[in-house]
């Protein structure tokens, strides 16, 4: 299976996802990752696990359209069969999810449908709750909308902000690679 890792920032997930593949615990590739970012730490960390980097400036283009072509295009001539969104700040297109449908997850910060869109972390401390979480879903046209695979709940009841996301960060590094895992068995299985 091979797959490809979109991210616009610092790249942590990105990460947790190489190590799985690299070292076998998910029968994967990643063979490419993908930034809207250029300059992004994510670079940084492709490059020391030796993956090839497509940074691209959405601004370059006329539209998303024409982006996401040229993102099918490459990721098509990479034989890639997975999308894994990893902090990728930006709403996928017709052009993409028609290309791979099905085929696109995300992990989001908050046990959706709660707490969607950005700053999921900021939301649910603002609103009190005392079990936040992360979710992996498919990704389709609406915001944070597709169908559920896999969360994690991550009961804490403080006010320290950091801590939270540590807590949360930690829990999306297990709970990524186990469900791309998860995945690949059930993509084997149905083909
Ligand atoms: C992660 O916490 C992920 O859940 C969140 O961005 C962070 C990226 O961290 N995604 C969203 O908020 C999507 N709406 P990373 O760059 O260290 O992997």
């Amino acid at each position: 299976m091979k797959i490809a890792v979109f991210a616009s920032g610092n790249g942590s997930n990105f990460e947790a996802i190489a190590k799985a593949c690299q070292s076998g615990t998910v029968d994967a590739e990643v063979v490419l990752c993908v930034t809207d970012r250029p300059g992004a730490y994510v670079e940084e960390r492709a490059a020391r696990f030796g993956i090839p980097m497509l940074s691209f400036r959405p601004k370059d283009y006329a539209s998303k359209r024409e982006f996401e072509t040229m993102l099918v295009e490459e990721l098509r001539r990479r034989d890639v069969q997975l999308i894994c969104l990893a902090g990728y700040m930006r709403i996928i297109g017709d052009v993409l999810l028609e290309a791979y449908e099905g085929r696109i997850i995300n992990i989001h910060p908050s046990l959706l449908p709660a707490f969607q869109g950005a700053d999921a972390v900021g939301q649910a401390m603002d609103y009190g709750v005392k079990v936040y979480g992360v979710t992996i879903h498919f990704v389709d046209a609406t915001l944070d909308g597709g169908k559920i695979i896999s969360q994690t709940a991550i009961p804490y009841e403080g006010s320290d902000r950091e801590a939270l996301e540590a807590m949360i960060h930690a829990a999306e590094h297990v709970l990524y690679p186990a469900t791309i895992s998860k995945l690949i068995k059930q993509f084997h299985n149905t083909i």
